[in-house]
């Protein structure tokens, strides 16, 4: 058996271990759900406090000019940029995830003028899936459901835009970003990635891999706070055909001119709606310094290290439960997942426990692996608990099968 020691050895020899020191994690609690809401890094507090204190309270409106709120939803976007390998200029923090979606397919089609195909997967997290079939209905478009693990075979000359998350909400699969967009590009389509549970977790080459549009969570593996601003790709060589729906005065070339009719900004900041929610855009730019000095790759190493630990653990220790992610470590995100008919109760009273995940339907436990904080000894002492759980059948106490709202 795989014992804590050596779980222990692994975070020895850690390269990140200190990382865990720039977020302020509850005591006793094992987090294993950085990929829904990030935990809260040490940097927010006092960034959201200035923002307060300092900048709202003294400098008032000043502070638009004065302390960067104006050039904000792009300063923060060059630093996500850099975390999903996009140049400076093609990335802007604003608005919710779905809404940036919204936009971007929409823009998509208006680019593909001559083609009326949007392709999606059905496994796709349902408010993607949402937001290409309204877009679909309103322009007049057709949605196209493929096969997950067989996209090529989806994509013609009819296709204006393929839109897929890159990692998987409920197993964690992930799709080859490079090969995927390469075969929408061969049949002349637009090729747009959801990063909602990639950006900050997986080392990403958007420019390399030529994508056209990309959308994101600031939320999720980036730390940003509950509700956090996501954000929006355009590449570069997209950016003068780039016309979204929303046309709103901070997407204007020139916002404070007033003019009657509508121009778009020269570069991204044409992705910008109205005014950005300040509070949270500076939570989340603090927060993004978490990742200061840190290399993706090393990220990546350890959450392999900690994902196969994970699966090696249950396998070895808890046989009911069934690997829902990939096994082969190249094909799974940052999480691993494993199915139970009774996930959802077994969830709760681990919780109970102090060990968070989710839940995922129809009998998904999920398990997020935040290589910034989460630790080989926690993956260990949460096998250890999900063991003692099921053994002592804890989870059958009814207060465990009553479903909450969130999962
Ligand atoms: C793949 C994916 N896209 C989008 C979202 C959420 O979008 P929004 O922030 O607009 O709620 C999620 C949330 O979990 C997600 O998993």
């Amino acid at each position: 058996m795989i014992g804590r020691t050596a779980a222990a050895e692994l975070d020895a020899a850690d390269p990140l271990a200190g990382l865990r020191h720039r977020f302020d994690l509850p005591d006793g609690v094992i987090y294993l759900d950085g990929n829904s809401l990030g935990a809260l890094p040490r940097a927010v507090r006092p960034a959201v406090l200035d923002l307060l204190d300092r900048q709202w309270r003294e400098d008032l409106i000043r502070s638009w000019n004065t302390n960067g709120w104006w050039d904000a939803p792009g300063r923060v976007g060059d630093r996500i940029g850099a975390l999903i390998g996009a140049g400076p200029g093609q990335v802007v923090a604003c608005d919710g995830t779905s809404v940036n979606l919204y936009k971007v397919l929409d823009a998509a089609l208006t680019m593909r003028p001559d083609r009326s195909v949007i392709v999606t997967e059905p496994e796709n997290f349902p408010t993607d899936r949402y937001i290409a079939a309204s877009v679909a209905e309103r322009r007049g478009a057709t949605l196209r459901l493929c096969d997950p693990l067989d996209v090529a075979s989806a994509l013609d000359e009819t296709v204006a835009v393929c839109c897929l998350t890159h990692v998987s909400y409920r197993t964690g699969r992930m799709y080859d970003m490079a090969a995927v967009t390469g075969a929408v590009h061969d049949v002349g389509a637009l090729a747009v990635w959801d990063l909602a549970h990639s950006a900050g977790a997986v080392p990403l080459a958007l420019d390399a891999d030529g994508v056209d549009l990309a959308v994101g969570c600031g939320y999720k593996y980036l730390n940003g706070g509950p509700g956090a601003p996501a954000f929006v790709y355009v590449a570069g060589r997209h950016q003068a055909d780039f016309r979204q729906p929303l046309t709103g005065w901070h997407g204007h070339a020139r916002p404070f001119a007033m003019a009657p009719d509508f121009e778009p900004d020269a570069g991204v900041r044409r992705a910008l709606v109205g005014t950005p929610p300040m509070l949270s855009l500076a939570a989340l730019e603090a927060a993004l310094t978490a990742f200061d000095g840190v290399d993706l790759a090393a990220v990546r190493a350890k959450s392999v290290s900690l994902s196969e630990l994970f699966i090696a653990l249950v396998e070895e220790r808890a046989e009911d439960f069934v690997l829902a992610s990939p096994r082969e470590a190249a094909q799974r995100g940052s999480q691993v997942c494993f199915e139970h008919p009774e996930a959802y109760a077994i969830k709760k009273a681990l919780a109970e426990w102090d060990v968070i995940g989710d839940f995922r339907e129809p009998a998904i436990l999920r398990f997020g692996l935040a290589p910034l904080y989460v630790r080989h000894v926690d993956v260990w002492d949460a096998v250890d608990r999900l063991v003692d759980v099921t053994e002592t059948e804890l989870w059958r106490a009814p207060r465990f099968r009553e479903r909450d709202a969130v999962t």
